[in-house]
């Protein structure tokens, strides 16, 4: 899958930009700190996604002073072009558009585009992030009931009901396991193989459901007998894959509360990549990759690893660099951003 062009109005601080990125290999977005390198990223990666994966509220990303910002591009993907438009507005509800009809909901969106086996909104990402997916918001959906009926029970003992909304928390959270279950395998392998590539030593990634996996309806409703009395104390579900965790450990250390930042960071980059390849045994072309600022956290041999592993990856890879000296050797375009503008740099080396 290929991101053709893509065009901003009024987003972020962007007035108007429009950049055509047509081929493969790595595409660099530089420029000082400050100027819309990231806000650009986040144009291309909403247009995929529908969403901005740093706010989740509209407002932030309209340029100031207006009400709506407008982002549209093209994807060439194996089964043909997709062209999406996103108005994003200030207020109320944005308007989308694929192929120049209206599209309502993200769900539709998304129906659409599966239906056209074009694989935009890729599974695995899809999996991994509870609130995009149909599986997890209807365990969601189970769960907010259930927190209610703890929540707003009176008098002593279980709820009546609390046994059937078990039963269903069970049924749709066992489905969410399974499938973030067979996600963090399809991620692990070239996530790990890349970290000690970049690092030298291993990162484990290991995903660690709420509720012992090998059998998870049995042990969900274990777990659940054992923990009833604190949910009816605390009001609250306290058992289910709302709890899940994914842990990257490095150097047999949980990652998150002991890894260091630079190797945080490759971690992080790490599972980017497993998740690229994943997707594109999933959907069977390279999914875009974008990634903002790869290098600022990393020593000179670590960028350099990084640098080669990126250069090494099929389809479109998209960074953004503020130092004039990361800009690969390689690089198929340059994009340099001042001031929300962008101009293409003639013949990239
Ligand atoms: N809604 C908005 N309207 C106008 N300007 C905005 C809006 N949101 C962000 N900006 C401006 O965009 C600029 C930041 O752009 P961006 O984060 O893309 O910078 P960058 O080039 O990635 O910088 P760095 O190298 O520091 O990461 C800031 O000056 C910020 O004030
Ligand atoms: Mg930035």
């Amino acid at each position: 899958m290929r991101l053709s062009w893509v065009e901003l109005r009024d987003y972020r601080n962007h007035t108007h930009t429009r950049v055509d990125l047509g081929h493969d290999g790595i595409i660099v977005v530089a420029g000082p700190n400050g100027e819309g390198k990231t806000n650009l990223l986040e144009a291309m990666h909403f247009l995929y996604s529908l969403g901005s994966p740093r706010v989740s509220a509209s407002e932030p990303l309209v340029r100031h002073g207006t009400d709506a910002a407008f982002v549209r591009g093209e994807f060439e993907t194996r089964d043909g072009r997709v062209l999406v438009e996103v108005e994003i507005r200030r207020k109320g509800a944005n308007r989308l558009q694929v192929d120049r009809s209206t599209v309502r909901r993200r769900r539709d969106l998304r129906r659409a585009i599966r239906a056209r086996r074009r694989g935009f909104m890729d599974e695995v990402v899809v999996l991994l992030q509870p609130t995009r997916d149909t599986l997890t918001s209807s365990y969601e959906r189970v769960l907010r009931q259930r927190n209610r009926l703890l929540k707003e029970h009176e008098g002593r003992g279980a709820p009546p009901e609390l046994e059937a909304w078990d039963e269903q928390l069970i049924q749709t959270g066992a489905a969410v396991i399974q499938a973030r279950a067979e996600s963090v395998d399809a991620i692990a392998p070239e996530a790990s193989q890349a970290f000690s590539a970049v690092s030298g030593y291993d990162l484990v990634v290991r995903y660690a459901p709420n509720v012992p996996a090998n059998d998870v309806e049995g042990g969900f409703r274990r777990r659940l007998d054992e923990r009833r009395s604190d949910e009816l104390q605390r009001r609250t579900s306290l058992v289910g894959p709302h709890r899940d965790d994914l842990e990257l450990a490095v150097r047999d250390l949980g990652a998150r509360s002991f890894a260091s930042h630079g190797e945080t960071w490759v971690a992080a980059l790490a599972v980017r990549l497993g998740l690229a390849t994943a997707v594109e045994a999933a959907i069977g072309e390279p999914p875009l990759l974008l990634i903002d600022d790869p290098y600022s956290a990393l020593d000179p041999s670590r960028r350099d690893r990084i640098a080669s592993i990126l250069a090494a990856r099929p389809g479109q890879v998209v960074i953004s660099v503020a130092d004039e000296a990361d800009v690969p050797p390689r690089a198929t375009a340059i994009l340099d951003v001042r001031a929300g503008s962008v101009i293409a740099r003639n013949e990239a080396a």
